[in-house]
């Protein structure tokens, strides 16, 4: 154990994580392990739109539980929370299992992040809980090792994550870093949910399948560099008409090459979404949409625009219901059990 870095002894820690929404897509991973993004991403962490993650180690348990939005969990969730805990316990001096009970104040298929939350939160907690007093920085490697955005919902505000070593071993350091604090840039995200469906193809599996398969991957990879370096240098520049066009174009590019791979995301109702984003910018207002791994879509508008653009979206059939979140805060302590 690193002795410097420990709080000394097993307990318990709460913690509250938001999830993220990149501007700048992360998709492709460099090959070999430790899950490190083949492209630098940058994202914005939403307010508004939690998830809260208790974990308790308790030398009684013979594996690792994990119970999610109030339902006991096995297979890949499991899998992933306890790969997690086990980097956790190597560094700690008393391996034990541990409880984990993580739920999401957001529907859990409304094509938000849940899992840049959930492995921020328990990336956070499990360490806390262990008595490692590790700084940001280190809790947000951990987290990417299980989930690369998650990465980003260690911190607060406008966040980026650079590129993995190009032919990486798997015990380089990479975490996320902020570019600009929550008060940045005067943004709000409306997230429109157009399906309560959970989504067919994970974001792992589907970026796999793309880097075999596209034959725009290598393009891909080109643009989403440039890309990253303009949304960043509109970010500095406080301009939120260049960030929405360039973000716009990342998802758009990103989704291109999932597609010509086989992989579709994009249903009716997003491209029903996505030509009334077009259609209310051509008529003078600024907004820009951007997608993940689903069917929903994320529109970009500025504080004054808001509340028009949202009146102007939920009269869309194909829209079952709009989100709307602003800049918040990184990962943190609930205070609960400290
Ligand atoms: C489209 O972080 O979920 O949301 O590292 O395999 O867990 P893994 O992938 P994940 O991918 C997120 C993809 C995205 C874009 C983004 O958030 O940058």
């Amino acid at each position: 154990m690193d002795a410097e870095s420990s709080l000394g002894g097993y307990g318990r820690a709460t913690t509250v994580a938001h999830p993220n929404i990149a501007l700048a897509k992360y998709w492709g991973k460099r090959s070999g392990s430790g899950n490190y993004p083949a492209v630098p991403s940058l994202s914005v962490t939403l307010a508004g739109l939690a998830t809260r993650t208790t974990v308790e180690f308790d030398p009684a348990l013979t594996a690792d539980e994990l119970v999610l939005d109030g339902v006991r969990a096995s297979g890949t969730p499991l899998e992933r929370a306890a790969a997690l805990l086990d980097r956790v316990r190597s560094s700690a001096s008393r391996p034990a299992f541990a409880r984990v009970t993580s739920a999401n104040d957001f529907p859990t298929a409304s094509g938000l992040a849940s899992s840049a939350s959930g492995f921020a939160a328990l990336a956070l907690a499990a360490s806390r809980a262990a008595g490692l007093a590790w700084t940001t920085e280190r809790v947000s490697d951990l987290a990417r090792r299980a989930s690369a955005s998650a990465a980003r919902s260690l911190f607060g505000g406008f966040v980026e994550l650079e590129a993995g070593p190009e032919a990486p071993v798997g015990d380089e350091y990479l975490c996320a870093k902020q570019v600009a604090d929550a008060a940045h840039l005067d943004l709000v995200v409306l997230v429109c949910v157009t399906t309560n469906e959970p989504k067919t193809v994970s974001s792992t599996a589907g970026m796999l399948s793309t880097q075999r398969r596209s034959p725009y991957y290598a393009a891909w990879r080109e643009d989403a560099a440039l890309l990253h370096a303009g949304i960043r240098e509109a970010l500095q520049k406080r301009d939120f008409y260049m960030v929405g066009e360039l973000s716009e174009a990342s998802a758009l590019a990103m989704h291109a090459c999932a597609m010509a791979a086989g992989v579709i995301y994009v249903s009716g109702a997003t491209l029903e979404v996505l030509a009334r984003v077009r259609d209310l910018r051509a008529s003078g207002l600024g907004v820009y949409a951007t997608m993940d791994a689903g069917p929903h879509v994320k529109v970009l508008v500025s504080g004054p625009d808001a509340a028009r653009a949202k009146r102007e979206l939920e009269v869309l059939p194909s829209i079952c219901k709009i989100l709307e979140a602003r800049p918040g805060e990184g990962a943190r302590l609930s205070g609960e059990d400290q």
